[in-house]
């Protein structure tokens, strides 16, 4: 976010997004802008490895210190700055604790947190409470007592803390958020997606011994939508989660679980010592949220059957519907024929985001992450607000927590406010800068 100053307007080639957005109360608009930013990561395994590279071809980011669990991760993180000409970074490497060391010592402006679930609100409320603007990989928290504590912190400190939630950042879902600005899908009545990826053979375990990885553990202890956020990130803006409208309850359900020792027989053998393991959590689960101005979403986990990915994103509205797996959409008098559907890639090109206006699809994830973490770091430099705020990165880590009650009830559960009422004047924010 260049300035603070919000406008819709049109550029050549792109779509700014629409609607006067008032700025968050964390908003720091006196704040001279910074010109470079010492940043931290914490977690240098795949993923915080992939942020290393993409903070590398950001203009005005000084990696600073790297901590992990494994001296080997950290050293590569490192390696991979000295390459790229820059400076060595800090290497902070003893226990699961030494993260609070690097916060300590290091004067950083931001940290990325790409460790393991269970720390990332710990090390989140770290950051905050000593004035670092945490980037954290989702979900944010696990437990919504830890959502209320990010959330509070958050509050208390005047630190924006932002969720990495890359998929609300993809160039279709912004074009859609664009169009859904300019009233073309009408009322929004219902959204759908899923997170529809099979990661039993790389995520959850090793494909050439079949021994568990981190995240197993929780396929073992849980029955749950363990991984609610990139599908849900995209719909919390389209619905206006937060900003005038809310989630009021979460109603989920799970199939048997037949995915991971069907993999693991037919992968490992019978005898494989996990391939006879219980595990608790169900292939699908489907979440059904209802808002409190009577919009429904249908969410789907579903990463432990083999398939090819999809997030099978539909939003719909009076006048129209958007829909992702069949990259098309119908538009009320404007489809050339009634009720048949269009292609999509025309509408993507023509109410394309600003925030995508070149071609980043060299980097990771086609560009999605580049455009993530160059917004969140102009955010720092402002000491302004960033892009995704604590309310929304709440909203889609709860999902996590919630969806297992639910499931264990068999009973809808409220949702919580995490906004306190503010949901009821907070204007759309999210792409409007
Ligand atoms: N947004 C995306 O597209 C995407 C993709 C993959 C993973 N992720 C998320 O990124 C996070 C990391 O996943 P990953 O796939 O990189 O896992 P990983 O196992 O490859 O890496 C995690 C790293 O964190 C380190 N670690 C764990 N606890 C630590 C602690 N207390 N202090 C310091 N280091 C610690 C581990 O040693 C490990 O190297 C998860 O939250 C995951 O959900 C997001």
């Amino acid at each position: 976010m260049k300035n603070i100053s919000r406008r819709g307007f049109i550029e050549k080639g792109t779509v700014a997004t629409v609607g006067i957005g008032s700025l968050p109360s964390f908003s720091n608009a006196m704040n001279e802008q910074k010109k470079t930013v010492k940043v931290g990561v914490i977690g240098t395994g795949g993923r915080g490895t992939s942020h290393i590279s993409n903070l590398l071809t950001i203009e005005g980011v000084e990696i600073v210190a790297l901590c992990d669990l494994t001296q080997s991760k950290a050293e590569n993180g490192a390696d991979l700055c000295q390459s790229a000409g820059r400076n060595r970074p800090t290497i902070y490497c003893k226990d699961e604790n030494t993260w609070k060391e690097l916060l300590e010592k290091e004067k950083l402006d931001c940290v990325i947190i790409a460790t393991y679930w269970d720390s990332h609100a710990a090390i989140a409320i770290g950051a905050m409470t000593k004035g670092i603007y945490p980037g954290i990989e989702v979900p944010a928290a696990l437990t919504v007592q830890d959502i209320w504590q990010l959330v509070e912190t958050s509050e208390k400190t005047g630190i924006p803390c932002m969720m990495l939630e890359n998929w609300s950042f993809r160039q279709d879902n912004l074009a859609a958020l664009n169009m859904k600005r300019l009233g073309m899908f009408g009322e929004i009545v219902h959204c759908h997606c899923a997170h529809s990826h099979d990661c039993i053979d790389h995520w959850f375990f090793d494909n050439k011994t079949g021994e568990k990885k981190w995240p197993a553990e929780y396929l073992l202890n849980y029955n749950r939508d363990q991984y609610p956020t990139h599908s849900v990130g995209p719909i919390i803006s389209w619905m206006d989660i937060n900003r005038g409208d809310i989630f009021t309850e979460i109603f989920s359900t799970a199939t048997a679980s037949k995915g991971i020792n069907a993999y693991m027989k037919r992968k490992f053998g019978n005898d494989h010592p996990n391939a006879n393991l219980k595990y608790k959590q169900g292939d699908i689960v489907t979440s059904v949220l209802k808002t409190k101005m009577g919009k429904t979403l249908v969410i789907n986990y579903d990463m432990q059957l083999p398939r090819p990915y999809s997030n099978r994103w539909l939003l719909q509205g009076t006048l129209g519907v958007y829909d992702e797996e069949k990259a098309s959409t119908y538009l009320e008098d404007k489809s050339p024929e009634y009720n048949q559907w269009e292609p999509w890639k025309p509408y993507e090109a023509k109410y394309n985001h600003k925030w995508w206006s070149a071609d980043f699809s060299a980097q990771s994830h086609g560009g999605t992450d580049y455009v993530m973490l160059s917004q969140f770091i102009d955010a720092v430099k402002a000491k302004g607000p960033t892009p995704i705020d604590v309310y929304d990165s709440a909203v889609m880590s709860a999902i996590v927590e919630l969806s297992g009650i639910s499931i264990q009830k068999n009973a809808p559960v409220p949702f919580p406010d995490f906004t306190k009422g503010k949901w009821k004047t907070n204007k759309p924010y999210f792409g409007i800068d």
